[in-house]
């Protein structure tokens, strides 16, 4: 799947599946405006670290095109302000940041060249960075599919799939590579609440791949891998911090505990644009917190008593004690990681 986030660059428009409606309904809405899109953001129209970085490409082209339209005024100085808007939509998945300084690296580095022109050159950049992390991804996928064995069962957690991406993902592009190598393998989703991601997202597409899934509340996590029904885990990440603590979808920190406890490898799989060596460990990485309504009802329904508060934070940290490896486009990356990401990202 990679016709997920379509950019008709005649138009310039964005063309998102709807990932709010999966698996029921599939539904393209369309971004004309830098509102329209860091709404499509915020709402999870689109979601997914990776799928963040590029959306954050096309967000630029269409913010450029809306000052056009406009006309008049200090374009410069509006376009800086709205490339801040943009970086800011969502917190935690450094991609959005670093798709948008992208951006502003090549707005720097055009000098002064008129916007028009400037902005076919930022479509061209933006549809780059699509391609680009639909290679890395199955870059990932070939340096990691090594941690799948053959026959074993692997458990995700959220959506780090083809829909979190441009296409293949990083967690499952490992599970799909290790298919592709010929491994039977069979994958345990687990549901991923509040916004289910694993429930609806995962097991969407690992059917749609012919991929043998099978889905689970997050709390049976204990009684799976006690009962020697997980062989690995492997998930994605939305910011990795210098140190290799990684952020990711809430409830994979306490994946990684149980994984540590029953003896299973936890491994992360992501591109080195989710790491992030401005962030020097866990603590510094800002974690979003949502609306309660994502917790409080279910499928359009109330599930709690009113008036009773919730916490909504959408992501936690997992410690790099207990990672087993990362898995990058540029190979497997082992403890001690503050080493092995520095070593990385300088080559
Ligand atoms: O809130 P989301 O759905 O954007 O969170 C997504 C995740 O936590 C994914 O696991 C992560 O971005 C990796 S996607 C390849």
């Amino acid at each position: 799947m990679e016709d997920h986030i379509r950019f008709d660059r005649e138009q310039c428009e964005l063309h998102l599946l709807d990932q709010r409606l999966l698996p029921t309904e599939e539904r393209i809405v369309v971004c004309r405006t830098l509102a329209d899109v860091v709404e499509a953001l915020q709402v999870m129209v689109v979601r997914g670290a990776p799928a963040i970085g590029v959306t954050a490409g096309f967000g630029a082209a269409l913010a450029l095109a809306e000052i056009l339209r406009r006309g008049g005024g200090d374009w410069r100085a509006a376009y800086d302000a709205a490339l801040d808007v943009l970086a800011a939509a969502r917190p935690t998945a450094v991609n959005l940041r670093w798709g948008v300084d992208r951006i502003r690296r090549l707005w720097r580095a055009a000098g002064d060249m008129d916007a028009a022109a400037l902005l076919e050159r930022i479509k061209d950049e933006a549809l780059a960075m699509q391609a680009e992390d639909i290679a890395i991804c199955r870059a990932i996928g070939r340096a990691g599919e090594g941690v799948i064995g053959d026959g074993q069962t692997v458990l995700t957690h959220c959506n780090a799939g083809a829909l979190a991406t441009a296409g293949y993902g990083t967690a499952l592009g490992v599970i799909r590579a290790a298919r592709e190598a010929g491994k039977r393998l069979r994958v345990i989703a687990d549901e991923t609440r509040p916004f289910l991601q694993g429930a609806r997202l995962t097991a969407w597409e690992l059917q749609r791949d012919g991929i043998e899934v099978t889905v689970a509340c997050d709390n049976a996590c204990a009684l799976l891998m006690g009962r020697g029904m997980v062989d690995v885990v492997v998930v994605g990440a939305d910011r990795i911090a210098a140190n290799g603590d990684t952020a990711n979808k809430i409830g994979t920190c306490g994946v990684a505990l149980l994984a540590r406890h029953f003896g299973i490898p936890f491994y992360v799989a992501a591109p080195l644009s989710t790491i992030d060596p401005a962030t020097p460990d866990g603590s510094a990485i800002p974690i979003e917190e949502r609306p309660a309504d994502e917790v409080r009802c279910l499928g359009g329904r109330q599930v709690c008593p009113d008036g009773v508060p919730v916490y909504n934070f959408a992501f936690d940290v997992t410690p790099a004690a207990f990672i087993s490896g990362i898995i990058t486009e540029k190979g497997l990356l082992k403890p001690p990681y503050a080493t092995t990401i520095a070593a990385a990202l300088s080559a």
